[in-house]
Order: structure tokens, then sequence, then C-alpha cells
């Protein structure tokens, strides 16, 4: 996995307790498990490419009671430390963004590790990871925090991983597609397995404060009002009869704001229908691709290069169907079942 472009290409990702990582989160690994999590930390946990500059968004939008320009404040890599972020080592000169006026980056040094940013920042703190759960810092399940898990579908995942990693000059190449398909499904990514990951979350949701969502449902509440709505999603088997899938459960007229409801109730907040409407605007992929505080425009090509792929690349569900061929989707579906067995979710990847 070692590559030699000129900056982050050289970087290549290390295990740590079974699990591959940047190497610059592994060198700091002791610090990330000691983490000191309070209880009123809402941690945003999501596997890589899943949607989680989409709920962060949403999240804040809720948090400043849909004041647009509150979350303007901050690039959103700055509003919601990442706690198992490090500056990779290798990079004499790191600047996650250009300086700027109207960003709170200037008041952070540029090389600021996540659980730095986390350790001065107020209460209540919203924070995001994407560790699965046996490598989350233990302190979060002591002070039995909230947490907000956001699944997506693993061929959508895949795909815009792919598409990442082409662009993300900090994680190794991905080489072909057909290399990566090898890859990804053999967890040899950065965060790992996703069948791992979505399983463990999953597991344990019913024992700790969990809202589990999928990025598939908030996508059909949260699509422009001219788009049909999407029907016969998904079929939630064996999931909860509150969260259940409202396409199949309820066909027609669907509520726009359902997944962004259930965030704001777990949030304890209760806001207006004015309020919850403007919130689904806000946060439509047309709205946050044009954003400079959520598109990533802020940070260097020489890190994120959007020549390359941009950042907010499609925000769709099932762009797996333009890359996946026959073969791959059949070889596909045959491993998403045995690593998915005996699980009782039922992913919507045949849309
Ligand atoms: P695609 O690459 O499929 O377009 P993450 O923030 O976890 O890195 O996830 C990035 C993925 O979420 C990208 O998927 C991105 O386009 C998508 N995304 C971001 N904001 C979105 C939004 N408002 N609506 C739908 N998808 C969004």
């Amino acid at each position: 996995m070692a590559l030699t472009t000129e900056l982050g290409r050289q970087l290549q990702l290390r295990e740590v307790e079974g699990l591959l990582l940047q190497a610059a989160t592994v060198d700091n690994w002791s610090e990330i498990q000691n983490f000191e999590a309070k209880p009123d930390d809402l941690l945003i946990c999501t596997y890589p490419k899943s949607g989680t500059t989409w709920i962060q968004e949403i999240v804040d939008m809720i948090e400043q009671n849909g004041d647009v320009e509150k979350c303007q404040r901050a690039i959103i890599q700055h509003r919601h430390p990442f706690i198992e972020w490090a500056r990779p080592s290798q990079t004499s000169a790191w600047n996650i963004c250009s300086p700027c006026n109207t960003c709170i980056t200037r008041t952070f040094p540029p090389d600021f590790k996540g659980v730095e940013k986390a350790n001065i920042m107020p209460s209540p703190r919203i924070l995001r990871t994407h560790l699965p759960t046996q490598l989350l810092p233990p302190s979060f399940w002591e002070n039995n925090c909230k947490f907000l898990y956001v699944a997506r579908n693993a061929k959508d995942c895949m795909v815009s991983y792919y598409h990442f990693q082409r662009m993300n000059q900090m994680l190794p190449d991905p080489g072909t597609w057909e290399e990566y398909f090898e890859t990804f499904i053999n967890g040899k990514v950065a965060w790992g397995s996703w069948y791992d990951h979505v399983k463990g979350w999953w597991e344990i949701k019913d024992r700790y404060q969990i809202l589990f969502l999928f990025y598939e449902d908030i996508k059909r509440v949260s699509k422009s009002p001219s788009e049909e709505p999407l029907s016969g999603l998904c079929f939630w088997e064996g999931y909860p009869e509150e969260f259940k899938c409202s396409n199949v459960m309820l066909p027609s007229p669907q509520d726009p704001k359902h997944e962004i409801q259930k965030v704001m109730q777990f949030m304890g907040k209760n806001l207006g229908e004015t309020v919850l409407h403007k919130i689904v605007q806000e946060t439509s992929f047309e709205k946050m691709k044009e954003n400079p505080m959520t598109n990533r425009s802020t940070v260097p090509k020489s890190i994120l290069d959007q020549s390359i792929s941009p950042f907010m690349r499609k925000g769709t569900v099932g762009d797996w169907k333009n890359h996946f061929t026959v073969a791959q989707n059949e070889r596909f579906d045959e491993i998403y079942r045995q690593k998915m067995e005996g699980t009782s979710i039922n992913f919507c990847m045949e849309l």
C-alpha cells in the first residue's frame, strides 16, 4: 500500500488492534484511547463516506436552531472535532485550510489534533469519529454518551470511498476500480471493514443511547421538492417499529422531515415546522455543494484535489450501478450475505 506521490501518497496505512488507520492516528493512539468523554457529549459516528458531513450539518443546524449564519462560523471539520485525527508527521507544512476571517480556523494552530480541539471545546460538545465500537475510547461508554450513527449501503460507500481515495492525497492511491473492489471487500481500507463497522454499531444499538440512521432514509427526506418521491426504498426486516422506513410503512404521502425530526428529538431539541423546513432546505446536497464551510474548498489541493473528484461528488443512492460489473455485483452479493449473516439489517442496495 506504499505509494510515492509528492506529499500524502507517501503515507501508508498502519494497523492498530487489528484495524488499518492513518499512521498519524496510530502514532497518537494512546492519547486517543485516553480521551476523556463527558456525559453530555454527542458523538457522530460513521464508516467513512456514509454522509458524515451531511449529518454534521444537520446536527449543527439543529443545535443552532436553524441559524444559517451561526453554522457559517467555521468549516465543518472544526465545528465537530474528529477525535482520532492527527497531523501526519511526514508532512512538514500542514494547513487544513487557508487562513480566512470568517472561520475559527485561525484560533487553532493548524496542526491541532482532534483530541486537543475537543479538550478546549465548551460543553455540551458534539464530536465525530469513524472508529468501530471496539476501538472507541472507553470513556464514551463509561459516561453513557449519546451516539448518532449513520450507515450507508456498502456498494455506494465503496464507490464514494474509491473516488475519495483518488482525490485525497493523505490516503493510499486506490489503484484501478478492479483493484479497489478487492481492497474494499477485504477491509483493507482506512477504518477497516464496512461489514464489521456497521454490524458492530448495529448490534449494540439497544444497549446504549444510540440513534441509528440510514443515509438512504435521510436522502429520501432531503431531496429537492421537484424530485419524484422514491418508492419501495428499503425493507427493514427486524427493525424496531418506530424506526421502520416510512416508505414501506407509509407509502404516501411522506413526511419530508422524518429523519431530521428523529435527530432533533434525540438531541433534546424542539424546533417548529418552519425551522425544520429550513434545515431540510439548507442541508440539501445542492446547497452543501456550494457552501465553502461544507464542501472542503478551503482545503489545499495538495491534500484534497477536487479537480480529480469533488468532495461533494454526487450525493445519490445507487451510483454503484455505474461502477459495478454484473460479475462484481454477483460476487459482492454473495460476500455480503456471508459477512452479514445473522444480522437483522437489510440495506436497500437494489435501487
Ligand atoms: P458521494 O461520493 O456518493 O457523492 P462523508 O461526509 O462521510 O465523507 O460522505 C461523503 C458522501 O456524502 C459523498 O457521497 C457526498 O456527496 C455525500 N453527501 C454529502 N452531503 C450530502 C447531502 N447534503 N446530501 C446527500 N449526500 C451528501
